[in-house]
C-alpha cells in the first residue's frame, strides 16, 4: 500500500474554518482509498458506515474481487484458472503462503496437513454432549472452539511456528469435525481419517463410509468436492472473515477466532444461504409457482428474499456461480440423474429473475449459493451439512487472513465508534418514584 503523492481528499466542516486533508492510498488494483485516520483529530467528527459498505478495514494481499466485472482472484490468479487446473490443497498453500508451490513444496504441505487429520481422542466425548439432532454448525462452533483446550502447544500467536502448526491443525481437522457431526446426527460410528486419501476424498470417505463395508470414493465426486472447496476457500473481507479478524485483533487464539467465524458464517444472509436456497426451491415446488413467489419477493412488506441472489460486492454474475452451475450438470450426469426437478426449477427461476426489472435494476445476480445446494444435495449431503461444508473450505481463507492480520505492523484492536442516540445523562430514580 502506498500513499499517492499527488491526490488527497479535503473535507471542510461547514460553518468553521476547519478542514482535514486525507491522503489517498493506492492498492495494486481497485479504487483508491481515503485514509480517514486523522479526521477525528482534525475535525472532531467520526464517519458513519453501517455494514462497512464504503470502508476498507485492513490492507490485504490475499484475495481481490471486482464486483462490477465479476472477477475473483486468489493471490492474483483468476478463480476460473484455479478451478480448472489446481487442487484444494494447492490453493490452500497459495492462500496461506502467497505463491503457488513447487511439486516438492506441495508434497511437504500435503504431508503437513495429513499429519494432523485426527482429533484428540477425548474430543470424541464432546459429541455426546449434543442432542442427536444438533445442527452440524452448532457442533462445529463448539468443537472448533474446544480445540484450544487441547492444543496448548501451539497457542502463542506471536510465535510464527505456532501459527503455522495451528493453521495445519485447523485445515486438517475441519473435515473430520464436520464428518463426525454428520455421523453423530445419523447414529453411525465415527470413521477415522485415512491419510492415504486426498483431502476432499478423505472427507467423502469419513462422511459416507461405515466400518461394516469397504467404501470406495467415486473419483468424479471427489473432484467435484475438491472444486467446491476451491470456490469457497476465500472471499476477502466478508462477514465471517471480518469476524475472524476482529476476534483475532484482541489477541484471541486462532481456534477461538475460527469458531467465531463459523458462528458468523451460519447466518442465512451469508453461508447459510445454500441451505436456504434448497428450502426455498422445495417450497416453490413447481415452475408454475415462480411468478407468485417472485411477487412475494418484490413485496417489501413480505421480507421474503430470493435466496442465492444478490451480493454486497458482486453487481454482476458471481464467477463462482458460473463454475458451479457447470459442475452441477457434470455431477448430475455422472450420477445418472437426467432430470433433476430442483435444478430445472433453479434454472427457470434464474432465467425469469435475470429478465425481471426488479432484479435488473438492483443488479441482483445469482451468487455461489444458488447452485451449490443443488450439487451438494445430488452428492448425498443433507441440507443441514451445506454450511458446515462451506466452513470446512473457508477455514483456509480465515486462517490466511488471520495470520496476515497478526503479521501486519499496522494492526490494532478492532474497535468501531458509534452515533449515540440514547438518553443524555440523567439521575437515577428510586423504584418507588418511577
Ligand atoms: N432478493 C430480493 N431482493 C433483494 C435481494 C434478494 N436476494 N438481495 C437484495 N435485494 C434488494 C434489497 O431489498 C434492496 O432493495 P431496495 O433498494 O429496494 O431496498 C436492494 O436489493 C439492495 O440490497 P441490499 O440489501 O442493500 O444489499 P446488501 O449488500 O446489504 O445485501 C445480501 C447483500 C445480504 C447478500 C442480500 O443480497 C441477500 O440477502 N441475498 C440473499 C441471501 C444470499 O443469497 N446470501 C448469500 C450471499 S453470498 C455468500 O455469503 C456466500
Amino acid at each position: 500500500m502506498s500513499g499517492s503523492a499527488k491526490r488527497s481528499v479535503t473535507i471542510t466542516l461547514d460553518g468553521s474554518n476547519k478542514s482535514s486533508t486525507l491522503p489517498l492510498l493506492d492498492g495494486t488494483i481497485g479504487p483508491q482509498v481515503a485514509d480517514i485516520r486523522r479526521i477525528y483529530g482534525d475535525l472532531g467528527i467520526f464517519t458513519y458506515d453501517p455494514g462497512y459498505g464504503a470502508t476498507a478495514a485492513c490492507e490485504s494481499k490475499i484475495t481481490y474481487i471486482d464486483g462490477d466485472q465479476g472477477i475473483l482472484l486468489y493471490r492474483g490468479y483468476p478463480i476460473e484458472q484455479l478451478a480448472e487446473h489446481s487442487s484444494f490443497l494447492e490453493v490452500a498453500y497459495l492462500l496461506t503462503n502467497g505463491e503457488l508451490p513447487t511439486p516438492a513444496q506441495l508434497r511437504d504441505y500435503e504431508m503437513g496437513v495429513l499429519r494432523h487429520t485426527m482429533l484428540h481422542e477425548q474430543l470424541r466425548q464432546f459429541y455426546n454432549g449434543f442432542r442427536r439432532d444438533a445442527h452440524p454448525m452448532a457442533v462445529m462452533c463448539g468443537v472448533v472452539g474446544a480445540l484450544s483446550a487441547f492444543y496448548h502447544d501451539s497457542l502463542d500467536i506471536n510465535n510464527p511456528e505456532h501459527r503455522k502448526i495451528s493453521a495445519f491443525r485447523l485445515i486438517a481437522k475441519m473435515p473430520t469435525i464436520a464428518a463426525w457431526a454428520h455421523k453423530y446426527n445419523s447414529g453411525q460410528p465415527f470413521m477415522y481419517p485415512r491419510n492415504d486419501l486426498g483431502y476432499a476424498e478423505n472427507f467423502l470417505y469419513m462422511f459416507n463410509a461405515v466400518p461394516a463395508e469397504t467404501y470406495k470414493v467415486n473419483p468424479i465426486l471427489a473432484k467435484a468436492m475438491d472444486l467446491i472447496m476451491i470456490l469457497h476457500a476465500d472471499h476477502e473481507q466478508n462477514a465471517s472473515t471480518s469476524t475472524v479478524r476482529l476476534s483475532g485483533s484482541t489477541g484471541a487464539n486462532p481456534f477461538a477466532c475460527i469458531a467465531a467465524g463459523i458462528a458468523s458464517l451460519w447466518g442465512p444472509a451469508h453461508g447459510g444461504a445454500n441451505e436456504a436456497v434448497l428450502k426455498m426451491l422445495t417450497e416453490i415446488g413447481h415452475v408454475r409457482n415462480i411468478p407468485e413467489f417472485l411477487s412475494e419477493v418484490k413485496d417489501k412488506g413480505s421480507h421474503t428474499k430470493l435466496m442465492g441472489f444478490g451480493h454486497r460486492v458482486y453487481k454482476n454474475y458471481d464467477p463462482r456461480a458460473k463454475i458451479i452451475q457447470k459442475a452441477c450438470h457434470d455431477v448430475l450426469g455422472e450420477l445418472g440423474i437426467k432430470d433433476d426437478p430442483l435444478l430445472d426449477l433453479a434454472l427457470e427461476l434464474e432465467k425469469i429473475a435475470l429478465n425481471d426489472k426488479y432484479f435488473v435494476d438492483r443488479k441482483l445476480y445469482p451468487n455461489v449459493d444458488f447452485y451449490s445446494g443443488i450439487i451438494l444435495k445430488a452428492m448425498g449431503f443433507p441440507t443441514s451439512m451445506f454450511t458446515a461444508l462451506f466452513a470446512v473450505s473457508r477455514t483456509v481463507g480465515w486462517i490466511s487472513q488471520w495470520a496476515e492480520m497478526i503479521e501486519d505492523p499496522e494492526q490494532r484492536i478492532g474497535r468501531p465508534r458509534q452515533i449515540y442516540t440514547g438518553p443524555t445523562q440523567r439521575d437515577y430514580i428510586p423504584p418507588g418514584q418511577r
